[in-house]
């Protein structure tokens, strides 16, 4: 019952119209990548200043409700002190953490991924919510070629999400459930729409078998969107009718906040298919709102690029960036906001 009563507290934070989630939960490699591209070194040190200037900035948690921490940062600590998760707390935003341990080859297939990380999840879970964590995150991602994903990939991939979600919830802790279509490759959008349709139906039916309760989780999908390297680009609204589409189909009613991730989209189309979807219809069944990593961060990364006398702007700029989601999952958003900003 008090699992119950944890859960209950955490999606009632987490699932509000207007609020989404930061993921700043890159490993130590996606990290390293990402300050490489900004001629940042990535040490303990840095990574510990950047994700402080983010969770720091003024007024941020009008715009976000969690964020997803990895887990060195859950036991790193603000310089005046204070553990991450404590300071989120502090702010009225909800720590979570990211769980999985990556992606191997899933024998069989052609080089389709795995992810890893249920062995010890749920000790894990134990430590992890006892340093304030309330929420974690898996994420499972398909590649979509002629051939693939598999059956075979789609329907592992599905078992393991749901296992995780399952051994979250039995701990207290709601999990963000996130599969991934990726954006690379020369597809169409109907085909994206053919292929996220076949991962979300496999998803929730194995949710249902592993008795997961639905009431009690986050959703964080891919949107249906043209591949990078397609020939003919999907429109905004195309890509926000296709993707509700495919989600009314797919996604019970009793999922309370589908989540999206940006996977490579730029920031403004990010938020202009986010506030689409939101404004083309009145009646969607969940909230639906945003947990990006790139499309929120990606300016001020820049902007900050391993100098600390830039925090103050590029602070400024990641609440921008914020701003403009939380109005897109209002469907309140208009392209010529971002004339009004200075990021670009
Ligand atoms: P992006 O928004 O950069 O795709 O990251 C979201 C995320 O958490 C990936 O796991």
């Amino acid at each position: 019952m008090a699992m119950i009563k944890d859960l209950e507290n955490t999606i009632s934070k987490l699932a509000v119209r207007g609020k989404g989630i930061l993921a700043a939960d890159e490993s130590g490699a996606t990290i390293g990548k990402r300050f490489a591209l900004v001629n940042t070194e990535s040490t303990e040190d840095t990574r510990r200043t950047y994700r402080d200037m983010l969770i720091s900035t003024p007024g941020i948690n009008e715009f976000i409700a969690g964020v997803i921490l990895f887990e060195e940062t859950l036991s790193q600590k603000t310089p005046d002190g204070i553990l991450f998760p404590e300071k989120l707390k502090q702010l009225g935003i909800l720590p979570g953490i990211k769980v999985d341990k990556g992606l191997v080859i899933l024998p069989n297939t052609t080089d389709e991924q795995i992810t890893q990380g249920l062995d010890g999840l749920s000790e894990r879970l134990v430590e992890y919510k006892s340093k304030g964590a309330c929420f974690a995150k898996w994420r499972a991602v398909y590649t979509i070629t002629a051939n693939t994903p598999s059956q075979l990939a789609i329907k592992a991939n599905a078992e393991a999400l749901a296992s995780y979600a399952a051994i979250c919830q039995a701990n207290g802790i709601v999990p963000i459930v996130e599969p991934e279509v990726l954006i690379d490759g020369d597809y169409t959008i109907e085909r994206s729409a053919e292929v996220t349709e076949s991962v979300l139906h496999a998803v929730f039916n194995a949710l249902h078998r592993h008795k997961v309760k639905l009431e009690y989780i986050v959703l964080k999908p891919s949107m249906v969107i043209s591949g990078k390297k397609c020939a003919v680009k999907a429109t905004v609204e195309q890509v926000a009718k296709a993707t509700v589409t495919v989600l009314r189909r797919t996604v019970p009613a009793a999922v309370p906040t589908i989540n999206f991730l940006s996977g490579g989209q730029t920031s403004e189309e990010a938020t202009a298919h986010l506030n689409a979807m939101n404004a083309m219809s009145a009646h969607l069944p969940w909230n639906v709102s945003y947990s990006y990593a790139r499309a929120l961060q990606d300016y001020a990364m820049k902007i900050w690029h391993g100098d600390n006398k830039n925090i103050p702007q590029a602070q400024k700029t990641f609440y921008q960036r914020a701003k403009l989601n939380s109005l897109a999952a209002a469907g309140k958003y208009a392209a010529s906001m971002e004339k009004e900003t200075s990021i670009a």
